[in-house]
């Protein structure tokens, strides 16, 4: 029987964290498609920040809890008693990282022993999956980087993936979980955050070319990224957890571009010049960088028959129509 028709043949329940994130929002959709029953975690804020979810947020159950509360996290498992738990929730981005470094640790550290103890305790037959992220290889020890390259994080952010990664795999050996980390390379889509770079770019290129800024300042220009599509990748969080044993993949699609090509495409894709446009500003550099990431999705693609759709040019293409899109209907 195939792995979707087993699906279909048995409901199942999964839980997501970060569920109003760009992977959480997406995998909630594929989750749904599939016939789950998708339960997503949300925290208290004082302003609602279902954007991402509006359109999905009838078909899913939303449950209050916060990774910093391990009662919240006992609680939803007990109430829901899901079979698959998706460790999508974290402070995300890099930058924010050395501002808040301690924020950073508990939440996308520690945070994921949180989360494996309360599955531990309630149900150890829960299977996981740990967002981790290809910013553990920080200063690359090898190029391409597979799932064997050494870690070499440099930002308070990598240094929290890697415990968050390390306590995935520990926590398989020595209590026997179903707990399976994904290396994800960066991902992007016309829901991604608008801090990231990618989005950044393209909602730059989107304001500029609608006349309502000129000039966009940006950092390291040199900076290299592996960059797919998020949809793309979330089916690989999926298909890890259909495995009969538990492990870790690098998701990737094997080629790397400069900062400096994603501005090329972007302004070009609006008929724009970004030499015209982009200014540097030294307050984006960081204070340690990853300067090349390439990641090698072998065996992801060998073990799970993994395989990406969306190419960097079809990307950045579809998020800067999709930010002239969204300007063009916020401004009529
Ligand atoms: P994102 O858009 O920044 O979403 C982060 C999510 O985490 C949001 O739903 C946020 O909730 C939630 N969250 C933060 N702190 C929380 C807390 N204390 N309790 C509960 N929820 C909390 O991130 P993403 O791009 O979807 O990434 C998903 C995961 O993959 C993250 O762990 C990220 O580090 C990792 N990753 C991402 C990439 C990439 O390129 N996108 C690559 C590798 C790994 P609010 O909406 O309430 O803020
Ligand atoms: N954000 C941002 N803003 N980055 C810039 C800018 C800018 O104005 N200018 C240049 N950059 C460079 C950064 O210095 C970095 O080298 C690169 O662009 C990518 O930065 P981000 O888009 O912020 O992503 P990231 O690679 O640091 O982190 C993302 O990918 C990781 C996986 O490698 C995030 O999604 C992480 O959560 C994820 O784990």
């Amino acid at each position: 029987m195939s792995q979707s028709a087993t699906v279909m043949a048995m409901p199942r329940r999964a839980l997501i964290t970060g569920v109003t994130g760009q992977d959480g929002s997406y995998l909630a959709e594929y989750l749904l498609g599939l016939g789950y029953e998708v339960i997503g975690m949300v925290r208290r804020s004082s302003t609602v920040n279902f954007e991402r979810i509006a359109h999905i947020q009838d078909r899913l159950v939303l449950a209050p809890g916060d990774l910093l509360d391990e009662a919240s996290l006992i609680a939803i498992l007990r109430e829901h008693r899901p079979h698959e738990v998706y460790n999508l929730a974290a402070q995300s981005f890099v930058q924010t990282s050395w501002s808040q470094p301690v924020l950073t640790g508990e939440t996308t550290a520690l945070s994921v022993t949180r989360m494996l103890d309360a599955i531990r305790m309630v149900d150890p037959t829960i299977r996981f999956y740990q967002a981790s992220s290809s910013e553990m290889f920080g200063k690359v020890q090898e190029v391409p980087q597979r799932e064997s390259t050494p870690f070499y994080p440099r930002s308070p952010y990598g240094v929290a993936k890697v415990y968050g990664h390390w306590i995935t795999v520990n926590y398989r050996e020595s209590y026997g979980l179903h707990a399976s980390s994904g290396i994800l390379f960066n991902h992007g889509s016309p829901r991604r955050g608008l801090e990231f770079v990618e989005r950044r770019v393209s909602n730059g290129v989107a304001r500029i070319k609608l006349g309502l800024q000129d000039k966009l300042s940006l950092g390291n220009l040199d900076a290299q990224r592996d960059w797919g599509y998020a949809p793309d990748y979330v089916r690989a969080m999926w298909l890890m957890l259909q495995q009969d044993t538990p492990s870790d993949y690098v998701v990737a699609s094997g080629e790397t571009h400069s900062v400096r090509e994603l501005c090329e495409l972007a302004f070009s894709a609006a008929d724009l010049d970004w030499e015209d446009h982009v200014v540097i500003d030294e307050r984006l550099m960081r204070p340690a960088e990853v300067d090349l990431l390439v990641g090698d999705p072998t065996r992801a693609v060998k073990e799970l028959g993994w395989k990406r759709e969306v190419d960097f040019p079809t990307l950045v293409q579809m998020m800067v129509e999709a930010d002239l899109e969204l300007l063009r209907s916020q401004m009529s």
